[in-house]
């Protein structure tokens, strides 16, 4: 006979698994608690609208195919800071108020924010300066949030880029080709590194070791020595140029974004060698894909346990996965330890056991 009421947004990047996470937060809400649960739409844009956008969920809301989609049915931002809104004459605008008053006039008990490092940020600011009652899910495709051994999207993206290099074998083997599979990730390479083992990449590019196209081209040649004329190359969308400078495609919107290393590399190649290559840059097809069990079990791992947080009244922590279990840990823990690939990460051991180019330092 509770009938406390919640809310969930969604926020930042979409990914793989964020609808099995709303859907186990409304079933543990509702069967075991007894809560009335409203789903805030894209994410705190839907709390500065009047009246606030939202949903109140149903059992028929989750039917069944939710589960199975990427993305996020309640939409998502990750534009506009609250703090210093963008508007249309150039201006920013602080909106916070907006938000707080939003999250007030729902009435809610507690607030479940499912997002990255940024939105948890903002969310425990707002949360701070407004008195707003939060708990957090940690989700990016990039898994760099350090507090958990993964977030909500990881596997999904890792498992996308995966078949994009099976996919991108039969074809390099048929020309005889070098394929370059451009990644997401940003400033982490968890998912080129991961995926380049998983599929059988012959060279992994990542920001945080250091390579050389001429690295590159001797592991090539020794492919050739033993009479393999085709190659998998997959590099994250953060790695640089060799003299240092960072890719970056300028949109219309003025906005510049990650993007284009992968035709860096291939132009080299094909500069210093007769290595016939192609690009594919693989870009949001690993957020929107449907997500991967263990992306769905984990959603529904931490969806179920952040309602107990919210029920015990225990606020301003984030859910996390460590030693193949749910945990918690304050917010700020979700916010400050940022992870990237480390040179120790067994998994840069697996890659060059297995006769990987991963970069000269190793
Ligand atoms: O942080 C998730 C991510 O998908 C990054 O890997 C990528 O660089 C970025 O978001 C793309 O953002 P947008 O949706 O704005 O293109």
């Amino acid at each position: 006979m509770s009938n406390k009421r919640i809310g969930i947004l969604t926020s930042g990047g979409d990914c793989g698994g964020l609808n099995a996470a709303i859907r186990s937060i409304f079933y543990r809400a509702k069967n075991k608690y007894n809560m009335d649960v409203f789903g805030i739409k894209d994410g705190t844009a839907g709390l500065m609208q009047r009246p606030v956008a939202a949903v109140q969920l149903t059992h028929k809301t989750f039917e069944g195919y939710l589960l199975r989609q990427g993305g996020t049915f309640l939409g998502s931002t990750n534009k506009g800071n609250p703090f210093k809104f963008p508007t249309k004459n150039g201006k920013f605008l602080d909106k916070s108020k907006e938000i707080i008053e939003g999250y007030h006039e729902m009435k809610l008990d507690g607030l479940i924010i499912i997002g990255g490092d940024g939105s948890m940020q903002i969310l425990k600011r707002l949360a701070k300066e407004g008195d707003m009652k939060i708990v957090a899910i940690p989700k990016t495709i990039d898994n760099d949030v350090g507090a958990t051994e993964s977030s909500i999207g990881f596997h999904t993206a890792v498992d996308v880029a995966t078949q994009a290099l099976d996919n991108l074998q039969s074809t390099a083997a048929s020309h005889r080709r070098a394929m370059i599979l451009e990644v997401m990730g940003r400033d982490a390479g968890h998912i080129a590194l991961n995926a380049g083992i998983a599929g059988g990449a012959d060279v992994i590019l990542i920001p945080e070791i250091k390579y050389s196209i001429n690295g590159i081209i001797k592991k090539l040649n020794e492919m050739k020595k033993h009479d393999v004329q085709h190659s998998l190359i997959i590099v994250a969308e953060a790695v640089k140029k060799e003299d240092g400078s960072i890719v970056m495609h300028k949109y219309m919107d003025g906005e510049r974004r990650l993007g284009g290393i992968g035709d860096y590399i291939a132009s080299e190649l094909m500069r210093k060698t007769d290595t016939e290559c192609r690009v594919t840059a693989l870009g949001h097809v690993q957020r929107g894909a449907p997500p991967t069990a263990s992306d769905r079990i984990l959603a529904s791992a931490f969806g179920v346990y952040a309602v107990d947080l919210l029920n015990q009244k225990k606020f301003d922590r984030m859910v996390a996965w460590k030693d193949r279990r749910v945990v918690d840990v304050p917010i700020d823990e979700g916010i400050n330890t940022y992870k990237n690939v480390e040179r120790k990460d067994s998994l840069v051991e697996t890659a060059l056991s297995l006769g990987i180019y991963i970069g000269d330092e190793v």
